[in-house]
């Protein structure tokens, strides 16, 4: 069977694992199946521009350890374009690629659905720290996160009770609050707000009354960016928190519901309250060793389902197994915290 030249694209927001998927992907792809590599720039924006540049055992040496991607990101929707999927397609051949594995959340995977309608061959690859994407247990990334956000907890503990305040910690997730439930609870938040729960202001300032009528003097509040608060009535006059419009994709950037829940609690305690934003260090850096392995079981899955033919998929942890499933069930629905997961954590609001 004639060699294939293969395109790999990195799309939407970076995440610390990315390099490692490219690297398995390329290695296994060349070693094995003698394939040739071609790396598709800033994501989608590459594929509608033509922009590459050859990928092979060279520009793979050392990037294991290496936070972002080496091939750059942009937010770039294809499909916002009247004819970019036709663009995009066309590319492909222009390129010469025979596949073109794509490595992002739901936003690339999405186009990476809409291009297997149009038989482009695709396979995707679930990248995101905020682990929303269905059909798979986790993704890449969020391990990272999780803890960059647990050591900032600990962190913000020891000051905390130095100085007998209230701190709260915004964290990233967009519309889940994956991050924040996890990090929370590994770090002993005395409260969690998540986007999949309603909040009064009562129910906030009620439970860090609670928690400083029993002696305690200092609290650790971490509240997902995408979370709400209702007014203290808990009518549908929800506070609508949004800093900076609308990407490529259509989502409200999201931020600062971390001020606000601390404003509302330093006027509903008393106590001196201060708020921490964490961004872009949950995204940054170096990944943990489960991203790794993860990115690289991930990377090498892909690049079999492309020697298989088996496009339209996108490689998943379900358990400890790697499998395929459709892209099409991947993007359908946001994978979002359920109850019974933040009851746990509800044991130690307070
Ligand atoms: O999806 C990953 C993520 O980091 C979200 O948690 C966050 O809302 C968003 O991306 C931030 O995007 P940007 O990097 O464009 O500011």
């Amino acid at each position: 069977m004639a060699e294939k030249t293969v395109g790999i694209l990195t799309g939407g927001g970076d995440c610390p694992g990315l390099n490692a998927v490219i690297r398995a992907a390329v290695r296994r792809g060349i070693t094995t199946h003698g394939y040739r590599f071609k790396g598709i720039l800033k994501g989608w924006k590459g594929m509608m521009e033509c922009d590459w540049e050859p990928l092979g055992l060279e520009e793979i040496s050392g990037i294991l350890p290496k936070g972002g991607t080496i091939l750059g990101t942009s937010r770039t929707n294809p499909f916002k374009e009247e004819d970019g999927g036709e663009i995009v397609a066309d590319n492909m051949k222009r390129m010469k690629l025979d596949a073109l594995i794509a490595i992002g959340g739901e936003d690339t995977l999405g186009v990476a659905n809409k291009l297997t309608a149009m038989e482009v061959p695709t396979v995707g690859v679930p990248k995101t720290i905020d682990n929303d994407l269905s059909g798979t247990d986790y993704t890449f990334g969020f391990d990272t996160a999780v803890n960059i956000v647990t050591e900032a907890i600990d962190r913000i503990h020891t000051t905390a009770e130095s100085h007998n305040r209230v701190m709260v910690i915004e964290v990233m997730g967009r519309h889940s609050g994956w991050i924040a439930l996890h990090a929370g609870l590994a770090g002993g938040a005395d409260m969690i707000l998540i986007p999949e729960q309603k909040y009064t202001v009562e129910e906030v300032v009620g439970t860090i009354r609670k928690r400083h009528a029993r002696g305690k003097d200092f609290s650790i509040v971490v509240v997902a960016e995408g979370a709400q608060l209702l007014s203290d009535k808990g009518s549908d006059d929800e506070y609508v928190i949004s800093e900076g419009g609308l990407d490529d994709f259509g989502h409200v950037k999201l931020g600062g519901i971390g001020q606000l829940v601390a404003d509302t609690v330093e006027k509903g305690t008393g106590f001196e309250t201060r708020v921490t934003v964490l961004g872009h260090l949950q995204r940054g850096g170096t990944p943990t060793a489960f991203d790794r392995v993860l990115g690289t079981r991930f990377g090498i899955a892909a690049i079999d389902l492309v020697q298989a033919g088996d496009y339209g998929k996108m490689v998943s942890l379900q358990g400890n197994a790697i499998v395929a499933i459709p892209l099409s069930v991947a993007v359908e629905e946001l994978k979002v915290v359920d109850q019974e997961f933040y009851d746990l954590a509800k044991v130690f609001f307070g």
